[in-house]
């Protein structure tokens, strides 16, 4: 009998194993993200910590706008909590079970109210359309496996005429830039599970967002920017 690893966020062919044992090969690169940032957990704020001398500024710029029910989609170690304004009711996601730990144990020590985290799948979220105000993503799209359905999601669970704000790094339009980045993608990618090659405006667009709806403001040369988007459904 053949039997299919996969679920419905695969959106290319299954992948023989073996024979009688597909996989999608979407899940198949979940499971490794999922390992690489349980690995890392750790050691991620860390790892991290010079590049949040410059995103702690950004953070705040951006998550001073959310409003309402908001969802943060790959929470990570919850670095961004401290920034979103007080009344903000804030659900987190994230697929790895160690980053959702840590961050539980930030909010037992620096406890807000109308905050939870949960361990889920931003390709394949549990909650119903509509159900946001705000989505927030910082430094995610370049991980999730498979970004068009993610965004596709997120489009999803936002309501129509809600927001959803982005700090994404993406792969620059220069020509040798870009072609550099192309070249050294698989480095980040092995070590933290990071591309940096992430074309996540044309993501944003496979995913069905109306580029009339889209703002995009540079942050940092064309390489790490900031998405404002109108959500319609
Ligand atoms: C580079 S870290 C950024 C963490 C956090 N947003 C921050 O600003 O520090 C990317 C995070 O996205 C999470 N992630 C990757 N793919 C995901 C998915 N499909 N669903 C939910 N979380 C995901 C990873 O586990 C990781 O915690």
């Amino acid at each position: 009998m053949q039997r299919t690893v996969f679920n419905n966020c695969c959106l290319s062919e299954p992948k023989r194993l073996s024979p009688g044992i597909t996989v999608c090969p979407f899940r198949a690169t979940m499971n490794k993200t999922k390992h690489r940032y349980d690995r890392i957990a750790r050691y991620y704020d860390i790892l991290e910590a010079p590049m949040e001398l410059f995103f702690s500024k950004w953070r705040r710029e951006f998550l001073s706008k959310t409003t309402g029910s908001t969802l943060e989609v790959g929470i990570g170690t919850g670095k961004s909590i401290p920034f979103y304004p007080e009344n903000v009711d804030l659900t987190g996601i994230d697929i790895s079970s160690k980053m959702v730990e840590i961050t539980r144990k930030r909010l037992r020590k620096h406890p807000r109210p109308n905050t939870r985290v949960i361990q889920m799948d931003a390709e394949e979220m549990e909650f119903a359309d509509n159900t946001f105000d705000t989505v927030v993503t910082a430094c995610v799209f370049c991980s999730v496996p498979n970004p068009v359905q993610g965004l596709k999601e997120i489009k999803r669970v936002c309501r129509n005429g809600g927001r959803v704000l982005m700090l994404e790094h993406v792969r620059s339009q220069k020509k040798l830039m870009g072609r550099t980045m192309d070249i050294m993608n698989p480095l980040p990618l092995h070590i933290i599970g990071d591309n940096i090659n992430r074309r996540t405006y044309e993501n944003l667009l496979k995913a069905g967002f109306n580029p009339e709806q889209i703002e995009v403001k540079n942050l940092w040369l064309d390489i790490v920017k900031l998405f404002h988007i109108s959500n319609s459904n």
